[in-house]
């Protein structure tokens, strides 16, 4: 079975989706770990409270990718289990960048959630950035992670009309209740095996 590490920083809703599904049979899927580069992290309680073990390794006050720093995750991922070979990293808020070197390490192996939809919106506050541009329609999008800024190839995308009177607020909102059922959907597509790539595009079965 492969086993999953997953990477936080702070509420861990969508890690909490991802685990409740493995819990209810739905992903075969070993939660190995939970790492957050933050040990306020209200995301690790969860965690703990579904017997899932927590590590944190704090992040250096220096912003932007460090192989320094993404060596210590890497070191506590194979401790675990979460190998190149037979482990599955799932970013799920954790708001750090990954240097290429953990990248390549854990090649087509690690997937993100974006609260947009690809590749409009990259980057921090994608829900405010919609909202203030103007579009009609915004959503999240799972997507293999590579050496760019939210722009791996995309795995499932979800859709969500933005309101008149929608708020970053509200819109997140909506989008983090579809980000809940799509992330674990991508998840169990790729422990499946049924995720294939052919350049930047994804194909499913
Ligand atoms: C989610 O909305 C996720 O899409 C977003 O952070 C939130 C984390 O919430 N990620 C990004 O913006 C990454 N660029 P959670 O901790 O409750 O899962």
């Amino acid at each position: 079975m492969i086993n999953l590490g997953i990477l936080i920083s702070g509420r861990g809703s969508n890690m909490e989706a991802i685990i409740k599904a493995v819990r209810l049979r739905k992903i075969p899927v070993r939660p190995a770990i939970v790492i957050s580069n933050k040990p306020e992290a209200s995301g690790l309680k969860i965690a703990q409270k579904y017997g899932v073990k927590t590590a944190v390794v704090e992040s250096p006050p220096v912003k932007g990718a460090s192989w320094e720093y993404d060596v210590r995750i890497t070191k506590v991922l194979e401790d675990n289990g979460v190998t190149s070979k037979n482990g599955l990293v799932c970013l799920a808020g954790f708001m750090r960048i990954m240097s290429p070197e953990f990248i390549s390490h854990y090649k087509r192996r690690i997937l993100n959630i974006h609260p947009a939809i690809l590749p409009a919106f990259p980057g921090l506050h994608a829900q405010r950035q919609a909202i203030e541009y103007g579009v009609k329609y915004s959503g999240c999008t799972v997507h293999f992670v590579d050496e760019g800024v939210d722009t791996g190839p995309i795995i499932l995308q979800a859709v969500v009309r933005v309101k008149n009177d929608d708020t970053e607020e509200s819109l997140s909102k909506r989008i983090l209740k579809e980000e809940h059922k799509i992330y674990p959907e991508a998840v169990k597509l790729f422990v499946e095996g049924r995720i294939r790539t052919d350049g930047r595009r994804t194909l499913t079965r």
